[in-house]
C-alpha cells in the first residue's frame, strides 16, 4: 500500500508548470529525440507530426463530421478555443505511458472495428459497433471548458451526443443508479497496461442522474473531426465539471449497477481521487492548491470557478449530497 502511494506521489507530483514548459513548447526535433524515437520512421507517410490532430485518415465516420454547433454552450468570458496542435500533444492516456507525450504512441490503437458492450441492470444488454451507434445518436458540437486535477486546463470543441440519448438506448431498469464505464484491454498496443501495479482497465463511473444530466456528453470528435486517437477515440465522456480523469477514454464497456463502482484512481488514492471529482478552488488536493489553473495555450494562472462554471446546470444534482465529499 505505502509503495502505491509514493508511486502515485511520483506521477503525480510534477509541477504542473514544469510539465507543460517541458512538453507543449518543445519543438519538434526535440519532442522526438526527448521520446527516444529518433530512430523509428516518423515520416509524413505513415505518421504526421505537423500541424494538426492526427485523426486518422482511415476512419470511416470521418465524413459525418463537422457537425451543426450548440450555441448554447459556450466558453464563457475571456476564454478561447485552445488551439488543436497543443490539445493533440498534451495528453493523459496512462495506457500509453504516465506522461504527456502518448500521441505518438497511441496511433497503435485500432479504432475499427470498435464494439460497445451495455450491461448490467439493463432490459437487454447490447453490443453495438460505434458506426452504429452514430447512426442512432444526434451528432452536434459543443464548446466545453476542461479542468485537469493536476490544475492546468484547457478548452475543447468536442463532437459527440449527449449521455442521456444512449442511456435510453439502454433501458436501464429501476435497479440502475450507477454508470460505470471500462476502456479497452490489451497490452499489445497499449504498453502501460504492461505496468502490473496499476489495476487495470481504466475505469469511472458516475450516478444515473449525472448520466442524464445535460453536460454530460459521449464524445466521437473534436475540432470537426473524429477524436483523436490520444484524446480517446473512438468514444470517450467528457464531464467538463469534473477534474478531467474522469471523462474516461476509448470506452469498450457500459454497465449500469445498483452498486457504486470504485474507479481506477480511486482504487490506486482513494484519499486523493474520489468518487465525486467536482471542481472546487476552495478545496485544495492534499498535496496542492486547486484555487487557480494554468491555460494550457497561454500558460497564464486563472482563477479556478466550482463546478468549473457549469453550476448552474449541475449544481442541483447535489443539493442533498452535503456529506459527501463531491469535491475530491
Ligand atoms: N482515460 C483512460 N482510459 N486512460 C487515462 O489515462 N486519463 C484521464 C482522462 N481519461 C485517462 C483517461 C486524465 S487524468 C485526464 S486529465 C484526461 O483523460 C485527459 O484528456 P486529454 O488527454 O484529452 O486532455
Amino acid at each position: 500500500m505505502s509503495s502505491k502511494r509514493n508511486f502515485i506521489k511520483k506521477i503525480w507530483d510534477l509541477p504542473d508548470h514544469k510539465a507543460a514548459s517541458e512538453s507543449v513548447f518543445l519543438n519538434r526535433r526535440e519532442m522526438v529525440k526527448g521520446l527516444g524515437l529518433g530512430g523509428l520512421a516518423l515520416t509524413a507517410g505513415n505518421l504526421s507530426l505537423s500541424g494538426n490532430a492526427m485523426a486518422s485518415e482511415e476512419d470511416p465516420s470521418a465524413a459525418l463530421y463537422p457537425v451543426r454547433r450548440n450555441k448554447k454552450y459556450t466558453l464563457g468570458e475571456g476564454r478561447t478555443l485552445t488551439p488543436e496542435r497543443i490539445n493533440t500533444k498534451y495528453n493523459n492516456f496512462y495506457e500509453f505511458g504516465s506522461h504527456k507525450q502518448i500521441y505518438a504512441a497511441a496511433q497503435a490503437l485500432k479504432i475499427r472495428p470498435w464494439e460497445i458492450l451495455i450491461d448490467g441492470e439493463v432490459e437487454k444488454p447490447i453490443t453495438i459497433g460505434i458506426d452504429d451507434l452514430l447512426k442512432k445518436m444526434p451528432l452536434e458540437e459543443r464548446l466545453y471548458r476542461f479542468r485537469c486535477v493536476e490544475a492546468w486546463s484547457m478548452t475543447v470543441p468536442w463532437s459527440g451526443f449527449e449521455m442521456s440519448n444512449l442511456v435510453k438506448l439502454a433501458k436501464p431498469t429501476s435497479n440502475a443508479k450507477y454508470v460505470r464505464f471500462e476502456t479497452f484491454q490489451d497490452e499489445s498496443v497499449a504498453p502501460g497496461q504492461k505496468q502490473f501495479w496499476y489495476p487495470w482497465p481504466y475505469v469511472e463511473a458516475i450516478t444515473l442522474e449525472e448520466a442524464m444530466n445535460e453536460m454530460t456528453f459521449m464524445v466521437t470528435g473534436a475540432y470537426g473531426k473524429p477524436v483523436p486517437k490520444q484524446m480517446g477515440a473512438p468514444l470517450r465522456l467528457a464531464l467538463p465539471w469534473k477534474y478531467g480523469f474522469k471523462s474516461i477514454k476509448s470506452i469498450t464497456k457500459i454497465s449500469f449497477t445498483n452498486e457504486r463502482p470504485v474507479s481506477f484512481w480511486e482504487e490506486l488514492a482513494a484519499k486523493e481521487y474520489g468518487f465525486w471529482a467536482n471542481v472546487n478552488p476552495e478545496v485544495p488536493h492534499p498535496r496542492w492548491s486547486q484555487a487557480t489553473e494554468r491555460d494550457l495555450e497561454t500558460g497564464e494562472r486563472i482563477p479556478s470557478v466550482i463546478y468549473n462554471g457549469y453550476g448552474e446546470q449541475v449544481a442541483s444534482l447535489y443539493a442533498d449530497l452535503q456529506s459527501e465529499a463531491l469535491f475530491k
